[in-house]
């Protein structure tokens, strides 16, 4: 049976790209759609690129039933979380359990929580003097960045690299990665 997966992404989706690309000669695997809850956002370009539909809901859709009826009529495999700034409400943790992920782009536990979402995120490894810093997929449960982990990977990091270049490291870290695990997850 082919797998089934939707996309969640609230900015210029490169990663929710990367995977499209991954799985579109697939047939194994299906991005059955992009959901956004950003007006203009670049990840609806990307979509359209590959003829993926896109759905835009406003916020509050996801805090009613809206986005999660959506979710279950459509049944898919596994919700994956690609640049999505939005809490998860508890009702989809529980109603589609060990089938969201995230990526997030620092070795978790460190550099989670509130607030912490792209560029602040990369302010705060410069600021701690780190040598290196990496990406953490993990599932999503009701607290931010506190899923349990799947997969991380590292990048080094010396004192010439500044918020921008370790932002540059880590993205090329999730585009190779992110797909692949995607992979891995759904073949089990
Ligand atoms: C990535 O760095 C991801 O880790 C974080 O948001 C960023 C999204 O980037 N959650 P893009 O929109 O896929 O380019």
């Amino acid at each position: 049976m082919q797998k089934k997966i939707i996309i969640l992404a609230s900015g210029n989706g490169s990663n929710a790209e990367k995977i499209i690309d991954f799985f579109e000669s697939s047939s194994a695997v299906k991005v059955l759609s992009v959901i956004s809850n950003k007006q203009g956002a670049g990840v609806f370009e990307r979509a359209k690129k590959f003829e993926v539909p896109s759905v835009l809901f406003k916020k509050k859709s996801f805090e009613t039933n809206e986005v999660l009826s959506y979710l279950e009529e459509l049944k898919p495999d596994l919700i994956v979380l690609a640049g999505f700034l939005l809490k998860i409400p508890k009702e989809f943790v529980l109603k589609f359990p060990n089938k969201i992920i995230n990526i997030h782009p620092a070795l978790l536990p460190k550099y989670g929580g509130k607030g912490m979402y792209g560029s602040n995120v990369h302010k705060a490894v410069k600021e701690s003097g780190d040598l290196k810093t990496g990406i953490t997929i993990h599932y999503v449960n009701e607290n931010y960045d506190e899923g349990a982990i799947i997969f991380q990977a590292e990048v080094g990091l010396d004192a010439s690299d500044t918020p921008e270049t370790i932002a540059t490291k880590v993205h090329a870290l999730e585009h190779q990665h992110f797909p692949q695990v995607i992979h891995q997850i759904l073949r089990k």
